[in-house]
């Protein structure tokens, strides 16, 4: 079986970047996401600078038949995986008892589900390839999410699960790490209905910045990946803020982030 490099959420933002990445740097790639127009595009781009052309498998990981699906289709091509990189994700921004419950399960489906599922399912070949898995989190990760529960409850088990994954298969020579980005431009706020607030500039990063970072401590087996001195002071500030003030700080920001003040 050839080893490749699975990547879900490659049609847009930072998963798009972290193909790019993982494709310069000679990694041979399957891309995953909905739109099938855009991965081709992105294919087509990797193959036209010399790399060799990335499989492309569209696959809704909303669908309890999603994981599974891919790990036929990739053994009926011959492929296994050495890396696994859990991108794909969305948010939904507003009250949870006020959003739609059918949509804010199809999250947790997404983030939680199919990511859970496609870290499982293929440790014995990454095992084989001595690879890893990118489990993509954020920096919401680490603080409750009034305005956006739903998603940073989401987030928070990423980063949970990726870590105790990481020392669980540290044995078998399998990295694990969560990447956490704080805020970045990509169609993520479009789908969260959300824009950046001003004050959340300041911590922005490029895709492509952000994608190099996570390819970065991947590689060197590193647990946890915090993008950007900012979101690094920023994370290690909030473990001196009491909840109930941090709880009303988040709220104010989530809120204004989603234009209702
Ligand atoms: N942007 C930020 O500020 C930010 C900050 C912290 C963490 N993150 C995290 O970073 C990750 C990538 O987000 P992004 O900012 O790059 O957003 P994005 O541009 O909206 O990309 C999301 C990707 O996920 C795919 N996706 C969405 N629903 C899917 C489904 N049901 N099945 C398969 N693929 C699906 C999308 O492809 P299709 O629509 O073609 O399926 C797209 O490729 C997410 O996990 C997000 O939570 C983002």
């Amino acid at each position: 079986m050839k080893p490749i490099v699975l990547i879900t959420g490659a049609s847009s933002g930072i998963g798009l970047e972290l193909a790019r990445v993982f494709a310069a740097h000679g990694h041979e790639l399957v891309l995953v996401a909905r739109r099938q127009d855009r991965l081709d595009a992105l294919a087509a781009e990797i193959a036209a600078s010399g790399r060799p052309r990335p499989t492309v498998l569209t696959a809704n990981l909303e669908r309890r038949e999603g994981a599974s699906a891919i790990a036929a289709e990739l053994a009926s091509r011959g492929l296994e995986p050495a890396f696994v990189v859990n991108n794909a994700g969305f948010g939904l921004s507003g009250a949870a008892g006020t959003l739609s419950r059918d949509e804010q399960l199809a999250m947790i489906d997404l983030n939680v589900r199919a990511l859970t599922e496609l870290s499982l399912m293929f440790v014995d070949s990454l095992a084989r390839h001595r690879g890893g898995i990118l489990n993509v989190a954020s920096i919401a990760a680490f603080v409750p999410g009034p305005g956006m529960a739903v998603y940073y409850a989401t987030k928070a088990y990423v980063l949970s699960f990726t870590e105790a994954l990481h020392r669980e298969l540290s044995a078998q020579g399998v990295r694990v790490t969560a990447l956490c980005p704080g805020p970045v431009q990509t169609e993520f706020q479009a789908r969260s209905n959300m824009q950046l607030p001003a004050s959340a500039r300041s911590l922005e990063l490029p895709a492509d910045l952000v994608a190099q970072i996570g390819y970065d401590g991947l590689m060197r087996g590193k647990r946890v990946v915090i993008a950007g001195l900012g979101n690094k002071v920023a994370v290690s500030f909030l473990r001196f803020v009491p909840n109930a003030l941090l709880l009303r700080l988040v709220e104010q920001r989530t809120s204004l982030a989603s234009g209702d003040r």
